[in-house]
């Protein structure tokens, strides 16, 4: 939305939320304490903010003037109840749709954002009919079209996203709904790029973008696996197949497993969706792409339990990164978190750095495992933003997210500060195996083959 207020300045766009303190962050005078980090975002703010974008709790008022409302409301995974694990909770939703449905006056076209399961925009279109249907004798008569228009940004990389799309996606029946939406893309984005399909297409490409794009990493870290097994190279196979242009290049970094926001949930969704249309072979197939994601991170967990001599018990291990990739503050999901945990149930002692999350974020990640498993819990955790006191004494350094501050350190250096035999496990791939060269340090990496290489650097 600050990107539209950016580029159509005027469009007024209000962003308003029920929590008071996340929109008097988005107001705060300091952007350094904006909720998000996304690099490019600050600028933006500070250019358009109270000019043409603003940020409130008056959301009965922000829908009342609206003609165009754009619901981008969370849909995590159902926690409990009918397809508890696998099903959106569409809660916020469906209460979007109330408010607007209450608030709202002449014509408003209601654009779904979020992320939905297949069919959610029917839900929206019932809430809102009742309430034509309501309104059609009194003095606020209320009419409305809801149209799919899902978000295909990925984090760290949002504002050039969003700027330079490879399309946009409008699903609608209303043609003059759609064309009022399609101007808006037009501002800033080719026609070629702005693509129309039905309501049902248009949910359905979000949830399926994100499943190819998770099956692509399941893939590539499954191959990982093998290459270390048999004295292949991961990037050297990433390259030979990327070159196949039917390929293609892009999103083959083998890593610790993938996390954020939207694969696992999407997966998930598409998963009871093909159950429920009674579809269980389709079904299985895209759940075992989360099934290799998770084999990926615990397998990286225990190789490191038994690479340090079959124990971390009381060993100082420094976590490098729990950000769920570069360039954002965002956690969730992060393989951070499902290694770290597996790490402290095996009794270690972390130290985790990350530049832009703060502990109590982490607190609250590793606490969010189920409760049996908590207790279980033997190591213990601290943190700190200085990578020497970080990895001082340590007797492994693990990199899970290649932040750029990563790839410049001076590892051979660090490998002087700590306990030996000290150890690298670089799940990033980050590290040149070359500057590592006559430092005595233990190297494992992502998809190394180690048959070809010395066991000691
Ligand atoms: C994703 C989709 O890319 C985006 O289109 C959608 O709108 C939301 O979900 P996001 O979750 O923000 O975006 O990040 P993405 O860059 O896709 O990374 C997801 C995970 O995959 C991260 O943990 C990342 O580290 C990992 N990844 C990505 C790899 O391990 N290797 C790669 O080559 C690319």
């Amino acid at each position: 939305m600050a990107v539209l207020a950016d580029r159509c300045k005027e469009i007024k766009v209000t962003l308003v939320d029920i929590d008071e303190k996340r929109i008097n962050a988005w107001n705060d005078d300091d952007l350094g304490n904006l909720p998000v980090y996304e690099p490019g975002l600050k600028a933006i703010i500070r250019r358009n903010r109270n000019k043409n974008l603003f940020f409130s709790c008056e959301i009965a008022k922000a829908i009342k003037e609206a003609d165009m409302v754009f619901i981008s409301v969370n849909t995590p995974t159902k926690k409990s109840g009918f397809g508890a694990g696998y099903a959106s909770d569409l809660k916020w939703v469906e209460s979007s749709a109330r408010q607007v449905a209450d608030f709202s006056s002449g014509h408003t076209i209601v654009v779904e954002k979020s992320t939905v399961p297949v069919r959610t925009a029917e839900l929206i279109q019932d809430i809102l009919s009742d309430s034509e249907n309501n309104s059609r004798d009194s003095n606020n008569k209320k009419t409305f079209s809801v149209l799919s228009s899902p978000e295909f940004l990925a984090e760290g990389t949002a504002i050039n996203d969003l700027e330079n799309p490879d399309r946009v996606l409008i699903g609608g029946e209303d043609n003059d709904a759609i064309k009022s939406l399609g101007k808006i893309y037009e501002r800033w984005i080719p026609s070629e790029k702005i693509l129309f399909t039905n309501v049902w297409s248009s949910e359905l490409s979000k949830l399926t973008a994100n499943a190819f794009l998770a099956q692509r990493l399941s893939s590539i870290n499954a191959i990982s696996a093998l290459c270390e097994a048999t004295g292949a190279e991961i990037n050297e196979v990433a390259n030979a197949i990327g070159a196949d242009k039917r390929i293609g290049k892009k999103f083959l970094a083998a890593g610790p497993g993938f996390g954020g926001s939207c694969f696992q949930k999407d997966i998930l969704n598409l998963v009871y969706l093909c159950k429920y249309y009674g579809l269980d072979t389709v079904s299985n197939y895209w759940e075992q792409v989360l099934t290799v994601n998770n084999w990926q991170k615990e397998r990286i967990a225990s190789l490191i339990v038994e690479k340090l001599f079959g124990t971390v018990t009381n060993k100082k291990i420094a976590l490098f990164g729990f950000s769920f990739k570069a360039n954002t503050n965002d956690t969730r999901e992060s393989p951070s978190i499902s290694i770290a945990n597996d790490l402290l149930e095996n009794g270690a002692n972390l130290m985790i750095t990350d530049p832009q999350v703060l502990p109590h974020q982490i607190e609250k990640e590793l606490h969010s495992r189920d409760s049996e498993t908590i207790t279980d819990l033997k190591g213990s955790w601290s943190f700190t933003k200085n990578l020497e006191e970080c990895v001082k004494d340590a007797d492994a350094i693990v990199i899970l997210t290649s932040w750029k501050e990563y790839e410049e350190c001076d590892f051979r250096s660090y490998s002087k500060l700590m306990r030996k035999p000290s150890w690298i496990f670089d799940t990033r791939k980050i590290i040149s195996k070359d500057s590592l060269k006559g430092s005595g340090i233990k190297f494992w990496q992502i998809g190394m083959g180690t048959l070809n290489y010395p066991k000691v650097f």
